[in-house]
């Protein structure tokens, strides 16, 4: 493919791709609510007989190396987490899209579940160590959903990598967004809103998604969490785990002092933290979407 997509493509190829379930949809606006109580997500889980089979069937896997099997589909949550239920849910429903082969990125299958997840638990524990008033699990749902984009708009940048990094070391594109835009038409932020607003996530994620190369363009209210998702991001990246040709072909916004109050020795504990983090959640969430 080798044309460019145009907002009306766009909208046929978000139509091919299948809505959330209710339940994982639902989830998402609960948790989403910085006053939900967690008796609200148990509920939730248990309309949903394929989300608690699989949330009985993570707590008990070997990566969390349990003496007793859990049986309570309470229990299992309270001992999870929401953002482990949160990735269950997204994985259940969209785990195609995180497992795809990202070939216009020069990306293999998994690479996006990898850098989303690696993300995901860097945000989320930004969020944590500098006390702002955000939802760290929230923090974790952004990352995850941040990149979504790729995948819609991988199949049509198919051997462009070149072009796009060449664009940018000559500076005739000023990152990977520019470069995409270009080659495509779109870059994959407007294509992960586009179906974040399809799929009728909460606005904090939408704006998320949108801005997470650009924080602070977000809205105000969703700014903090996209300084989180956006420093997150470049913590995978610098880790080696970006999703192919794009790796950090970004620029960094160091304006998220403003927001999150992170010394310099805290954001090199939080790249400790998400390699130990990655290996236990990698493996107990294996399969994802497989
Ligand atoms: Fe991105
Ligand atoms: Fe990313």
């Amino acid at each position: 493919m080798d044309h460019k997509i145009t907002m009306e493509n766009l909208q046929e190829i978000i139509q091919s791709i299948p809505l959330l379930s209710a339940s994982a949809s639902r989830l998402l606006q609960v948790t989403a609510n910085p006053d939900h109580e967690l008796e609200e997500v148990i509920s939730l889980v248990k309309t949903d007989a394929n989300l608690t089979a699989r949330v009985l069937k993570v707590v008990n896997s070997a990566a969390f190396g349990l003496m007793t099997e859990i049986t309570s589909i309470d229990r299992a949550i309270s001992y999870l987490g929401e953002r482990i239920i949160v990735s269950i849910a997204i994985g259940d429903c969209a785990g195609k899209l995180f497992e795809k082969e990202l070939s216009g990125y020069e990306a293999a299958g998994g690479a996006l579940w990898k850098h989303d997840l690696r993300t995901a638990i860097a945000a989320r524990e930004l969020v944590v160590q500098s006390g702002a008033d955000i939802s760290p699990d929230l923090a974790f749902t952004a990352g995850l959903l941040h990149d979504i984009g790729k995948s819609l708009i991988s199949d049509y940048l198919k051997d462009t990598a070149p072009d796009a990094v060449s664009q940018i070391s000559s500076q005739d594109s000023y990152d990977y967004l520019a470069a995409e835009e270009k080659l495509v038409g779109i870059p994959h932020t407007v294509a992960g809103y586009e179906l974040a607003k399809a799929w009728q996530l909460p606005n904090e994620l939408c704006e998320v998604i949108l801005h997470h190369h650009k924080p602070s363009e977000a809205a105000e209210e969703a700014r903090a969490l996209t300084y989180a998702v956006h420093l997150g991001d470049n913590i995978a990246m610098l880790g080696g785990f970006g999703t192919g040709s794009d790796s950090l072909q970004y620029h960094l916004d160091s304006g998220y002092n403003e927001y999150l109050n992170l010394p310099p020795k805290v954001l090199d504990s939080v790249m400790l933290e998400v390699d130990i983090e990655f290996q236990k959640l990698e493996q107990s969430l294996e399969g994802m979407g497989g």
